[in-house]
């Protein structure tokens, strides 16, 4: 039995990166997995959240899931705090981890940054509580982008070392997913960084709720080069700006990087810029319409998400019982 898990954090801002690299492809693995889609809301407080703003970014991701073409009647769609399992075995898979590992991951010393002290227990934490959130299902397989590898090879660690201590062979080990087709969605200020919803200029970045005029205004001003499009994908080496505009370009039209490059040789950045904002336009306007439809009635969001969370629960709690009848706790 294959069965997927994966999640994104409600903290606002969900942006083309989010689609090409993640979303889209989830969309696509839902008629081939059992798949299981997170709101790692737990996740997100492991840095400062406002109350209200928490709120309406785990609805927004919700509608995003269900806009972009996942479909809540195949798919499991709940936000993590709503299942008690995740927390729990955090704390179970906690005490098997040693601080060695932790100590290694690169996500915690970026974010933590010099004030090491200062850092919250929780953001140390955070790579068991995303173990915890795939092996309460059991999951097989987890679709995550390259700045998550590390945190799941760290899943396979916690697995296999729960696996040894207690002498079973309860968890599978999760392997990645990886995809031919994910983009990786670079920033349209700087070709060389991620795009990201913590980058403060909005220039940087396309937000799935952006009308046409946003989005074609950004990709107007995206930072270029001073030459015309290259005439061969090789031509695109130390050109990050064009290589990611034409990566963009190319994932939204699900032609090739070869095929849109000789679509392009020899042509001003304007003129392409002009066809690139067309064309996602002509993609995300469905979608955006599509969230902002969902957004207006949060019951209804609400209501996919109660019963998302009713079925992840159930599957969560059974193997969390089995979990701690491993262990030993008394059930009296
Ligand atoms: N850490 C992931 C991210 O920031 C989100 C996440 C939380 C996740 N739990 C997960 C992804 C479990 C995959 C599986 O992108």
């Amino acid at each position: 039995m294959n069965r997927i898990f994966s999640g994104i954090q409600p903290t606002g801002n969900l942006h083309l990166g989010n689609y090409l690299g993640a979303i889209r492809n989830w969309v696509k693995l839902q008629r081939d997995f059992e798949c299981i889609f997170c709101i790692v809301d737990l996740h997100a407080i492991t840095v400062p959240q406002e109350p209200a703003a928490l709120r309406k970014a785990t609805r927004e991701v919700t509608a995003a899931y269900i806009a972009c073409g996942i479909d809540p009647d195949a798919c499991t769609i709940f936000n993590q705090s709503t299942v008690r399992a995740h927390a729990e075995l955090a704390w179970t898979l906690g005490c098997l981890t040693p601080l060695g590992w932790l100590n290694r991951m690169t996500q915690f010393k970026e974010k933590a940054g010099k004030q090491r002290d200062e850092a919250g227990l929780g953001l140390y934490a955070y790579p068991v509580l995303m173990a915890a959130d795939i092996l309460a299902y059991k999951a097989t397989h987890v679709p995550v982008g390259e700045d998550q590898k590390q945190h799941l090879e760290l899943a396979r660690d916690i697995a296999g070392a729960f696996n040894r201590r207690y002498g079973v062979e309860f968890f599978p080990l999760p392997e990645p997913q990886i995809f031919g087709t994910a983009t990786r969605v670079m920033s349209l200020r700087d070709g060389t960084r991620k795009m990201s919803k913590s980058e403060p200029s909005e220039q940087s970045r396309i937000n799935l709720t952006d009308d046409a005029d946003a989005i074609a205004q950004k990709i107007r001003r995206a930072k270029t080069d001073p030459h015309s499009l290259p005439d061969s994908v090789k031509g695109l080496e130390g050109r990050a700006e064009a290589e990611n505009l034409m990566g963009i370009y190319a994932a939204l039209t699900d032609k090739s990087i070869e095929a849109v490059v000789a679509e392009f040789a020899g042509a001003q950045f304007s003129t392409f810029k002009g066809a690139l904002a067309d064309v996602a336009v002509a993609v995300l306007s469905p979608i955006t319409a599509e969230m902002n439809r969902l957004m207006a009635d949060p019951g209804a969001i609400d209501a996919v998400l109660r019963r998302g969370a009713e079925r992840a629960g159930a599957m969560a709690d059974g193997y969390l019982r089995e979990i701690y009848e491993i262990v030993g706790f008394l059930r009296p």
